[in-house]
């Protein structure tokens, strides 16, 4: 009888002697940079309050917008949360829910716009699909579709940081995070205004507000007021390994969109960490 436990128990490892838990050893190793799985994707997301709230005057546009730009294209659309979520959040909050139970429940309103919009452009070879199909088989729906519409709320849910009540990790962190891991060629964010602007343009003080063109995720993480996108998504892009750069535009201007998606300047661009030198 053969004994194989020998090479069971000896399997080389260059990390095998060391914590993982110091930079300065495991870097030789894991300082090697990740390869683009699907540098050809483009990833949207789109907005649940700015774009879904408002119903048919905004999602049809922007369905006739994206059905004519799919040629051009293999596309992952995301879809955030809107109202739904807000009136789930109070249900559960007046029930004392943890934050690590309001996040699914937020996230399901994500994939029913998500399954809303796969819906209208069913025609044309869209469906929705399910995180894990995104994480496992995209490359393959993408070979037969030319685009792929699911959440864009990341799956943290239990695992949700206990920092405040709400979940701090929303659809924008989450579209972020999958197009990074992807090593996607863009990420754009769908809004109701043209961009970021130095303070809320539909707040009190909008009239004093001014659009930023251009803008580093450290710079922007400087503004205290509210943001049109998550603050979280400023943290996690501090350590990107492939997105250079996010555009937010207004969906709601016929033509944003499509110039984004072909490279063109037409909202705020945030550059992120994986822009440095
Ligand atoms: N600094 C800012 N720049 C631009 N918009 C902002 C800013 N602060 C707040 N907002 C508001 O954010 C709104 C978009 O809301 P948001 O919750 O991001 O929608 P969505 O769920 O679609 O992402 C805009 O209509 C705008 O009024
Ligand atoms: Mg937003």
């Amino acid at each position: 009888m053969t004994n194989t436990s020998n090479n069971i128990k000896h399997v080389t490892s260059a990390l095998a002697s060391q914590t993982l838990l110091d930079g300065t050893l495991t870097s030789p190793v894991a300082s090697v940079p990740p390869v683009k799985l699907l540098p050809w994707l483009q990833v949207i997301k789109l907005g649940g309050r700015s774009i879904f709230d408002r119903g048919q005057e905004a999602i049809l546009p922007i369905v006739e917008e994206i059905r004519k730009i799919l040629p051009e294209h293999r596309l992952l659309i995301l879809t955030g949360a809107g109202i739904r979520a807000r009136h789930i959040y109070g249900v559960g909050l007046d029930l004392g829910l943890p934050v690590g139970s309001l996040a699914p429940l937020a996230a399901c309103e994500a994939g029913q716009n998500g399954h809303i919009l796969a819906e209208l452009l069913a025609q044309d070879f869209v469906s929705y699909v399910e995180k894990p199909t995104i994480s496992n088989q995209l490359a393959n729906h993408l070979a037969n579709a030319p685009t792929v519409v699911g959440s864009a709320f990341p799956p943290y849910h239990n695992h949700e940081f206990p920092t405040s009540r709400l979940p701090i990790h929303q659809s924008d962190t989450g579209a972020f995070l999958v197009a990074d891991a992807l090593g996607a060629a863009g990420l754009t964010i769908v809004e109701d205004v043209d961009g970021v602007y130095s303070s809320d343009p539909n707040g009190p003080e909008g009239q004093d507000a001014k659009l930023i063109d251009e803008i580093t995720y450290d710079e922007l993480a400087k503004q205290t007021g509210t943001l049109p996108v998550d603050r979280t998504l400023l943290e996690v892009m501090a350590n990107a390994r492939h997105i250079q750069k996010v555009q937010i535009v207004n969906g709601l201007v016929p033509g944003r969109l499509t110039a984004a998606l072909r490279g063109q300047h037409v909202g705020t661009i945030i550059r992120t960490g994986a822009a440095r030198p």
